[in-house]
């Protein structure tokens, strides 16, 4: 018997890469002001920087694009949807949006007053923009274990539960809008939340009458982790855990870019409450669309109805989140330090231990990526300091707990071939990381500066 598993697809199609010369590499890097969003895509050879909307779809969801009703009102893909998402998540209503953070806005902006708290685990940053936008306050309380990359914790993207406690008991449950479990946590790495959690953080939320949503991105992810990690469920299905997750939910946000398989779309799922149902679709007609299309073509909507069904798959999951370990191994192994255990979608290298050097306000993953791109055309992202920004009352810049290089896998799209050269690649930098050097900016953009930022390397 075979022990290595092997993908449980064969490849019917091809898109050519290609990596451009080293010298060219390091010119388009330097026209690009040192920021990797500036890059064109066809001059990076393997691109990590998201698995956002990056994956392949099957044969099965391409013939679902055959099928698109594209009918303004009504189309039958939106029922297939539908029907989706009350199998899978026992939710009633559907409300489809353009992308996750058109369901953010729509949702957001129905359930906060003005400067009421949203608590999470740790929330994705278009959804604290979309916490800031509708008047509330984002809190993370997630677990201390998350900030913590060398020590392993089955479910670092857990919320801590004394913290969640208290807070709601010092400010006031009617201070509070929602509470937002993010499955998996990005922020903390892609890390997973565990089913105990799950429903700890529901018992105290309803001892207080808080409601609790999930942000569901990874929700496929999460629930591997669980039948993996948790005890009493590895004789569950992904599909009956996925289940018990939702029952202590009323409701969800979702990017279906990254669990529904699809390359762009998302959605609004509610269980019964059918006044905040109505009100929200009624604003999401003016932000997104009609209630049956919000923002999709019919098309769109079949291939997010078939790719919710397959992302259950147990092979599928087992090949997704053994690529991520793989990847995550190889760097272990050379002793590079990386966020432990990985994640579900990405490998997230510490910058901070690797170059240790390098201060926060010199963005050490930022440089980390660059070098990354130069060595070998692979675009990764940085998850830090960078991103975090400025304060927005003193103007300084923050230095935020965590120094990532973010590499994100791609769904169905790269095999382990590129993720060896991937690892090759980032060994070499290991060796030679005394040499590396931070960064400074020529041009810092006001809002989202990261993905305008023009800089240059420090010189030493
Ligand atoms: N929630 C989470 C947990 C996310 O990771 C994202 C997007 C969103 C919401 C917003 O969804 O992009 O469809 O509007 N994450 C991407 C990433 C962009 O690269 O991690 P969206």
């Amino acid at each position: 018997m075979a022990t290595r598993k092997a993908e449980p697809y064969r490849i019917k199609m091809v898109e050519p890469i290609r990596l451009i010369p080293r010298e060219e590499r390091i010119q388009k890097l330097q026209e690009a002001g040192y920021n990797v969003f500036a890059l064109k895509a066809e001059d990076v050879f393997i691109d990590l920087l998201t698995d956002s909307g990056t994956g392949a779809m099957s044969d099965n969801q391409w013939a679902g694009i055959m099928l698109g009703d594209e009918s303004y009102a009504g189309s039958k893909n939106f029922y297939n949807l539908e029907k989706s998402i009350q199998d899978i998540f026992g939710c009633k209503y559907l409300i489809p949006t353009h992308q996750g953070r058109g369901a953010e806005k729509s949702l957001f902006s129905q359930l906060i007053s003005k400067d009421q708290y949203v608590l999470g685990n740790m929330h994705f940053d278009t959804t604290e923009a979309h916490i800031h936008l509708s008047g509330g306050i984002p809190v993370n309380l997630v677990i201390e274990e998350a900030f913590d990359t060398s020590t392993y914790h089955p479910f670092k993207g857990n919320v801590d539960i004394a913290k969640l406690e208290s807070f709601i008991k010092d400010h006031g449950a009617e201070k509070i809008a929602f509470m937002l479990i993010t499955v998996t946590c990005n922020s903390a790495g892609g890390q997973p939340v565990s089913m105990k959690n799950i429903r700890e953080v529901s018992e105290v939320c309803s001892k207080y009458g808080v409601r609790v949503f999930m942000d569901s991105a990874r929700f496929a992810e999460n629930a591997y982790f669980i039948k993996k990690r948790e005890e009493g469920y590895s004789g569950k299905s992904i599909q009956e855990i996925v289940r018990e997750m939702y029952s202590y939910a009323e409701g969800l946000t979702m990017s279906a870019k990254k669990d529904a398989l699809v390359n762009i779309g998302g959605f609004i799922a509610l269980k019964d409450d059918e006044e905040l149902f109505n009100r929200v679709r009624e604003v999401n007609v003016a932000f997104e669309g009609f209630p049956t299309y919000g923002g999709l073509a019919g098309r769109d909507l079949e291939a997010m109805a078939r790719g919710l069904r397959e992302v259950l798959e147990l092979p599928y999951l087992e090949s997704r989140i053994g690529q991520v370990e793989y990847l995550g191994q190889r760097l272990m192994d050379a002793g590079i330090p990386i966020q432990y255990p990985v994640g579900g979608h990405a490998v997230f290298v510490d910058a901070k231990k690797f170059l240790p050097h390098i201060p926060y306000y010199q963005f050490p993953a930022a440089a980390l990526c660059n070098e990354l791109y130069i060595e070998a055309g692979v675009r990764g992202v940085e998850i830090g300091s960078l991103l975090l920004g400025r304060d927005p009352r003193t103007g300084e810049q923050q230095e935020s707990p965590m120094e990532l290089l973010r590499l994100t896998i791609p769904r169905r799209t790269y095999t382990d071939n590129h993720m060896d050269y991937v690892a090759d690649a980032l060994i070499e930098l290991y060796k030679r990381r005394d040499r590396i050097v931070g960064l400074e900016f020529i041009f810092e953009p006001k809002i989202l500066r990261h993905f305008t930022a023009k800089m240059k390397p420090v010189s030493k």
